[in-house]
C-alpha cells in the first residue's frame, strides 16, 4: 500500500469505523467491498455498489435522482480523488511539501465527497425502521426524544447555507450524540470529531429533480427512509 492509499484507508476507516470489530458483519462486508474493491481496480477508491436497488427509496427519493446521484455524482467525486491521489504520491514521492499542501483541497473535497457519499447510501434503506436499544437511549438522553431530535436535526440541515450536509453524530469524549452540519464535503470526523451515525445530504443534485428547490419537504421525507439499524450500528461501533 502506497502511503497516499494509507492516508485514505484510515480516514475512511475513522469516518466509518470499519476497523471496529464491534461492528455488524453485514456492514462491515458492504463497506469493507466498497473499499477494498479498489485495490483490484489498481485505483485508490472505488464507487461502491448501493445496497438496494436505485428504485428502492421511491417515492421519498425517485430512481432518477438515485441514478445521477451515485452513477455521475458520487462517482466523479471517486475519480477526482483518485486523480489527486496519484499527484499526492507523485508529491510525497519527489518530496515537495509545496505541491503536498496545494493538494489538501483537492483531498478534502473529493475525498470528504466519497467519504460523505458511501456513509450516506447506507444510512439510507426501503425498510422503515426506528432508533432502537442503545440509540434510542442515547438520543433520549441527548435530546429528550426522538420527535426533539428530528427536529433540531431537520431545523439545522434546511438552514445550511449553499450546499452541504446535516448529521447526526456521537461525540465518543462525553457519549451524547450532537446534531452538527458541515459546509461543501467536509466530511464530519475530520471537521468536528463526531462520529457520524446519519448523515443527510442537502445538496441539490440529491432532490431538485424530485423537490425542485423546496429543501424542507425532501428533509422531512428523507426520515421515511432513514434506516436507523445502521445508524445504531455505528454508535455500538464507536464506543
Ligand atoms: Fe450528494
Amino acid at each position: 500500500m502506497t502511503g497516499s492509499k494509507l492516508i485514505v484507508d484510515k480516514a475512511l476507516r475513522a469516518a466509518t469505523h470499519l476497523g471496529s470489530s464491534k461492528l455488524s458483519s453485514e456492514l462491515l462486508a458492504k463497506s469493507s467491498t466498497a473499499w477494498l474493491s479498489s485495490a483490484a481496480a489498481g485505483g485508490v477508491a472505488k464507487l461502491p455498489d448501493l445496497p438496494y436497488d436505485y428504485n428502492a427509496l421511491e417515492p421519498a427519493i425517485s430512481a432518477e435522482t438515485m441514478t445521477l446521484h451515485h452513477s455521475k455524482h458520487h462517482n466523479t467525486y471517486v475519480t477526482n480523488l483518485n486523480v489527486a491521489m496519484e499527484k499526492l504520491d507523485a508529491a510525497v514521492t519527489a518530496g515537495d511539501a509545496s505541491a503536498i499542501i496545494g493538494l489538501q483541497g483537492a483531498l478534502k473535497f473529493n475525498g470528504g465527497g466519497h467519504i460523505n457519499h458511501t456513509l450516506f447510501w447506507e444510512n439510507l434503506g426501503p425498510t422503515s425502521s426506528t432508533p432502537s436499544g442503545s440509540l434510542a437511549a442515547a438520543i433520549d438522553e441527548s435530546f429528550g426524544s426522538f420527535d426533539a431530535m428530528k427536529s433540531e436535526l431537520s431545523a439545522k440541515t434546511i438552514a445550511i447555507q449553499g450546499s452541504g450536509w446535516g448529521w447526526l453524530g456521537v461525540n465518543t469524549a462525553t457519549g451524547r450524540l450532537e446534531v452538527a452540519t458541515c459546509a461543501n464535503q467536509d466530511p464530519l470526523k475530520a471537521t468536528t470529531g463526531l462520529v457520524p451515525l446519519v448523515g443527510i445530504d442537502v445538496w441539490e443534485h440529491a432532490y431538485y429533480v424530485d423537490y425542485r428547490n423546496v429543501r424542507p419537504d425532501y428533509v422531512q421525507k428523507i426520515f421515511d427512509i432513514i434506516n436507523w439499524n445502521v445508524a445504531g450500528e455505528r454508535l455500538d461501533a464507536a464506543k
